[in-house]
């Protein structure tokens, strides 16, 4: 039996109901773009609502996170894993749900408890030390030694800003073939985390005020790809019953080894499993420019760029053979696969084609302005990069097959000039293009960035720009949010935009590169869609957006701001309308 079905089966008989997976495009939540946790789809029920399964529930969650998708092609990211869950909705707390999990690790899975450890939480001024799930471990054999007590950073377990949260045990597992030290160290990589348990007993509100939940909850998460490699002893999660037979298919394709060729073959099976999940998902995403499309888009592509290192021939059928591969391995417990059979494949190859045509054509110009070259030129890179849509990634990649480097200063600064010229293009636009003072528009477009700033202290953090429409009358700004503002929070909103422009803040301007806006936290509507280096724009230490402009040079240029209509824009998504005075 598998780990999934011996999961379920455990719990099942603990008296918990199974709940079937939610799709990986959430239903009724528009601030994300794909569930990424198996607690997500219960958010409501974590907050209090009666679930109709009961109180007690296990399941096995689809899951795509595409943050770290640089990442994938080591060997433990993946951009969808399926994680196993089981919830108590007010039913029991600590002490079973620790004795759940020992039984099922040492007596289901057969984990030899010398082999586990765990982390809880130390508490701080406001929280005690969870001693109670200390000695609970104690009292099924793990010992004070295997225990270490860490802080909020890795025992207060929340989703995001806001939400429900609480503290939470973590169990490890010591992976290598070492002697296992007595005294656990978390910081050791040898010992790897397998399964969280979280005692969900708070609520935390956008201010960061700490509260009690009506219910107190366990919310446990186990990874089915870490834990199926542990339990057939390897290191690489590819070479685990989850992946080995997709990994074996690529080689057959290919005609290579994946000892040799790790990292693309990695990347076309994780890609191509995470598309052929979004491709089958009741939403209907299709490979497009925006949003989930987009994402979408840059798997399929990605993988079939790393095809062509594999040698694998472009107008064979091979993601098709793979696509059946992995529908075939998952159908039984996700029907959808099956179900959407032909779309998938569908998609696929139409994707595939069109990429290929412009891949082709790009590669063509390369393989001519790069001949008798020594070194790739900016300006040939930016060409690329501009006209073919090469990623300066996949020039590189190209440049080293031929020996060749590329000049990625003089890359960057065509980038910087190109920019900066599309912002001087656009700040022309601006003024010819749209009637009226544009002096107004520009007023209205940083009152935009200072109303997004406010929702998101108003609503919370996962509020999200949507949208946005100026003219020098009106400003229009869609965002995410579940319900209709009330009075007091459109108040507060519109009070908190002028209390930033009386405050008089300085907007300044930065260059930077994507990753390190995201890291200083910048907001951006669709992170995938901008190029590697961004303008970001801020307004005191209020707001910070990735933007191209232009704004106004300090808040209180802006104007009396005034709410006039909030409404309805589309499923989950709300509509304020709002102008400013002089
Ligand atoms: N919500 C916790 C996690 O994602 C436990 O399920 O780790």
């Amino acid at each position: 039996m598998n780990l999934k079905d011996m999961y379920i089966n455990y719990f099942v008989s603990k008296g918990h109901k199974q709940i079937p997976s939610a799709p990986v495009v959430p239903e009724n939540d528009a601030s994300v773009l794909f569930n990424t946790a198996g607690m997500q789809p219960l958010i409501p029920y974590l907050m209090g609502k009666e679930h109709p399964y009961g109180k007690r529930l296990v399941d096995y969650q689809k899951c795509v996170r595409t943050n770290d998708l640089d990442s994938v092609g080591d060997e433990t990211h993946h951009t969808f894993f399926e994680m196993l869950g089981n919830w108590s909705l007010g039913d029991y707390f600590k002490e079973e749900s620790i004795a759940f999990s020992f039984e099922f690790l040492t007596s289901v899975l057969n984990i030899p408890v010398e082999r586990l450890a765990v982390t809880v939480y130390m508490g701080d001024d406001k929280i005690p030390r969870d001693d109670v799930s200390a000695n609970f471990w104690k009292s099924h054999g793990i010992s004070e030694d295997r225990i270490a007590y860490l802080g909020a950073e890795d025992n207060f377990w929340i989703a995001g800003e806001s939400g429900p949260c609480g503290g939470d045990t973590e169990i490890f597992y010591f992976r290598s073939d070492d002697e296992i030290p007595t005294k656990f160290d978390p910081k050791d990589s040898r010992w790897v985390e397998i399964w969280n348990n979280v005692f969900m007993e708070y609520y935390k509100d956008e201010n960061g005020e700490v509260s009690e939940l009506p219910k107190k909850n366990v919310d446990t998460g186990m990874g089915v790809e870490r834990t199926a490699a542990i339990l057939e002893g390897v290191n690489d999660n590819y070479l685990s019953s989850v992946w080995v037979d997709v990994i074996r298919k690529i080689e057959q394709i290919s005609g290579l080894k994946y000892e040799e060729n790790k990292k693309s073959m990695r990347i076309v099976a994780d890609h191509m499993r995470t598309a052929v999940f979004i491709l089958a998902d009741k939403a209907g995403v299709k490979p497009s420019n925006t949003d989930r499309g987009y994402i979408l888009r840059r798997l399929i592509r990605r993988a079939i760029r790393h095809t062509r290192y594999l040698n694998i021939n472009v107008n064979s059928n091979w993601e098709e053979v793979l696509a059946l591969l992995i529908i075939d391995k998952y159908s039984k417990y996700y029907s959808e696969l099956s179900e959407n059979k032909n779309v998938i494949l569908d998609e696929l190859k139409k994707e595939k084609e069109k990429f290929n045509r412009t891949l082709e054509k790009g590669l063509r110009v390369f393989e001519k302005e790069t001949n008798g070259l020594s070194e790739i030129s900016g300006e040939l890179a930016f060409k690329l990069y501009d006209t073919f849509g090469f990623p300066i990634e996949l020039t590189q990649e190209e440049a080293s097959n031929k020996g060749l480097n590329v000049d990625i200063k003089g890359f960057e600064e065509k980038f910087k000039a190109h920019q900066e010229l599309s912002r001087t293009a656009s700040k022309g636009m601006f003024k010819g293009g749209l009637a009226g003072d544009s002096k107004k528009e520009t007023r209205y477009h940083t009152a935009t960035h200072l109303l997004n700033a406010a929702l998101k202290i108003v609503i919370g953090p996962s509020s999200h720009q949507m949208g946005s429409n100026i003219n020098d009358e009106r400003m229009r700004f869609d965002f995410t949010c579940d319900h209709k503002l009330t009075e007091e929070e459109k108040q507060r909103a519109e009070d908190l935009v002028n209390e930033w422009i009386q405050a008089g803040l300085d907007v300044t301007v930065e260059e930077m590169s994507k990753e390190e806006a995201v890291k200083l936290g910048a907001e951006a509507m669709f992170i995938e869609r901008y190029p590697d280096i961004v303008t970001v724009y801020s307004v005191g230490n209020v707001s910070k957006e990735i933007c191209m402009g232009p704004h106004v040079k300090n808040s209180k240029e802006i104007g009396k701001f005034k709410i006039v209509k909030e409404e309805a824009s589309s499923a989950g998504v709300r509509r304020i309308k709002a102008i400013i005075e002089d």
